[in-house]
């Protein structure tokens, strides 16, 4: 038995969980239920991002503290999770006291490095709200192009880059005034020491060849020293021994996976802490977006090394989702939040078609919504659930719900079982649109043999009811495995089976074993019919 710990990316307290949020969590969601359903021993824990300064002037704009605020949004983000059948282990934050002590531990073992540098650095500085700006609060004059209302970082027109000060005519977005520049000593994090650890690591399979790629780019420009701090007022930890200086948020939002589990080892008996970070006999495996990946890749393992914790086994990274074909966009109403969604549709087909376009590689995935449509309902209505339907009633009405005691094509049924080491692999290696694939052609397959064997005309005749009784039987087994096949899928819909089939929760090792001569219930639907209304509907919803 493996034992594993996932993560997926700990989103922002201060914004709703949307539609592409929901490609991470949900491949991570099936991903960690493949292993579970296998026998093995994984946990999935994630949480809210808490700290920062985003989230500090949020909560000012709303005439809150950042507490309620991330309160708040952290009971949003729980149910809207959960409204999408996503089963954490824990969901815990990076406010709170476990992630506190491991972020002072970390960086006291950095600091006993010699990790830790201390450099004086200037900023944008805002006078009147008496704070630093962080580049993204300062627009002006872009200082090649000369384009008005460019960020402090870049020019979305003619893509420099360049300092926040270098912008003419520069103005906070905080108050509306001119930043001046300001001196300010900040501590660095010598990631510079890490290169050829990290290079080595990075080039023996612990990232995906795209991503291990990409970052040897880095690499050749060499590696800088990491800002690790902020200047008060700032929402997050008051760093130990510097008064008036805070971890910026990107140091203690990985340490937030770490704080996840210490918390769920303190609810468990028998789960050990330092048996997922002291050493590497388990695995540990981070799921992120492409955008995120540098703080994975580079910073994360580094740091890890250097507090002396084990490395991830891998990091696993995904691309964007577009919604037909172009950038989520508030005007066209196609920044979906995760409740809009809910408020009209089944979770399960979002989950179900994500997973029919997932793969292991760093592409984007585009949500198409007449294909979505489509797709659903002719995969899941038009085939899986099909196959039930036109089953169930045989048994519910001539049989008195008992299966019969055979089955009727031991071949057929053994060529669906002798897939399951394939499916397997593939879930495992996140191929999950290839399984989907070959789950689709076995539905395929159970449906032509109902067509062939045409169990509505043996009912008509006389001295036909064993055959009619085999059929179904039959058929309702083939069902059952592709159930088993989709569950990491489908996990509501799964158990919607287990209640008609009058069975206790499917696994892997049920493949092997058909039910027979079993009594089961009344069929009852099992998933209802997309309708292009209910889409409109959140599309509608979500234009701003
Ligand atoms: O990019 C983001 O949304 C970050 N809040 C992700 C943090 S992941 C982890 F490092 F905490
Ligand atoms: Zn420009």
């Amino acid at each position: 038995m493996r034992r594993i710990l996932v993560t997926s990316g700990l989103p922002y307290a201060n914004g709703s969980i949307h539609l592409g949020h929901l490609v991470e969590y949900i491949q991570t969601d099936i991903w960690a239920r493949v292993q579970r359903l296998t026998g093995n021993e994984c946990y999935y824990v994630c949480g809210d991002d808490a700290h920062g300064t985003p989230i500090m002037l949020s909560a000012e704009n709303q005439k809150i503290t950042p507490e309620e605020l991330i309160n708040k949004v952290y009971n949003e983000h729980k149910a809207d999770l959960l409204g999408f059948n996503i089963y954490f282990d824990n969901y815990h934050t990076t406010h709170s006291e476990e992630n506190r002590k491991l972020a002072n531990l970390i960086f006291k073992r950095l600091e006993e490095n010699g990790d830790i540098e201390a450099h004086t650095i200037l900023q944008a500085y805002d006078e009147k709200q008496q704070m630093f700006l962080p580049d993204r609060y300062v627009r002006g004059e872009c200082p090649n192009c000369g384009a008005k209302d460019q960020y402090g970082d870049s020019c979305e027109v003619c893509s420099s880059t360049y300092s926040p000060m270098d912008l003419k005519n520069p103005i906070s977005t905080v108050s509306g005034s001119k930043p001046i520049t300001k001196e300010s000593e900040h501590l660095f994090f010598r990631l510079d020491k890490y290169a050829k650890v990290l290079q080595k690591w990075l080039n023996s399979g612990h990232v995906q060849s795209e991503v291990a790629h990409k970052l040897n780019e880095w690499f050749e420009q060499g590696l800088k020293k990491w800002d690790i701090s902020r200047d008060e007022p700032y929402f997050g930890f008051e760093i130990p021994g510097h008064r008036g200086k805070y971890f910026y948020v990107w140091l203690d939002a990985p340490i937030g996976y770490m704080a996840a589990f210490e918390k769920l080892c303190t609810e468990k008996d028998n789960l050990n802490f330092d048996d997922f970070w002291g050493n590497s006999t388990t695995e540990l495996y981070h799921f992120v977006g492409k955008d995120i990946i540098y703080f994975h890749a580079l910073f994360w393992p580094a740091m890890l090394t250097s507090a002396g914790f084990r490395k991830p086994s891998a990091i696993f990274t995904h691309g964007f989702l577009t919604v037909d074909g172009q950038k989520m966009s508030k005007s066209r109403g196609t920044f979906i939040k995760a409740r809009t969604y809910l408020n009209h549709l089944d979770p399960e087909y979002l989950r179900y078609y994500f997973a029919a376009k997932l793969n292991s590689r760093v592409d984007d995935i585009d949500l198409n919504f007449a294909d979505f449509v489509q797709r659903v309902n002719s995969d899941l209505i038009g085939k899986v659930v099909n196959i039930a339907s036109r089953s169930a009633g045989f048994i519910n009405k001539k049989f008195d719900g008992i299966l019969a005691d055979k089955l009727d094509d031991n071949n057929l049924y053994k060529e669906f079982i002798e897939q399951a080491d394939v499916i397997l692999d593939l879930y495992e290696k996140r191929e999950f649109s290839h399984a989907v694939r070959n789950i689709m052609l076995l539905a395929d397959k159970a449906n032509q043999y109902v067509d062939n064997k045409k169990p509505w005309v043996l009912a008509k005749e006389e001295g036909k009811e064993q055959e009619v009784q085999d059929v179904a039987t039959m058929a309702l087994n083939l069902f059952r495995v592709l159930i088993i096949y989709l569950k990491p899928i489908l996990p509501a819909m799964s158990s919607k089976v287990e209640n008609f089939l009058n069975i206790e929760p499917l696994d892997w090792e049920d493949l092997t074993k058909p039910l027979l001569a079993h009594k089961i219930n009344k069929f009852k639907p099992l998933m209802q019919r997309i309708e292009q209304e209910q889409v409109d509907k959140i599309i509608d919803e979500s234009k701003m």
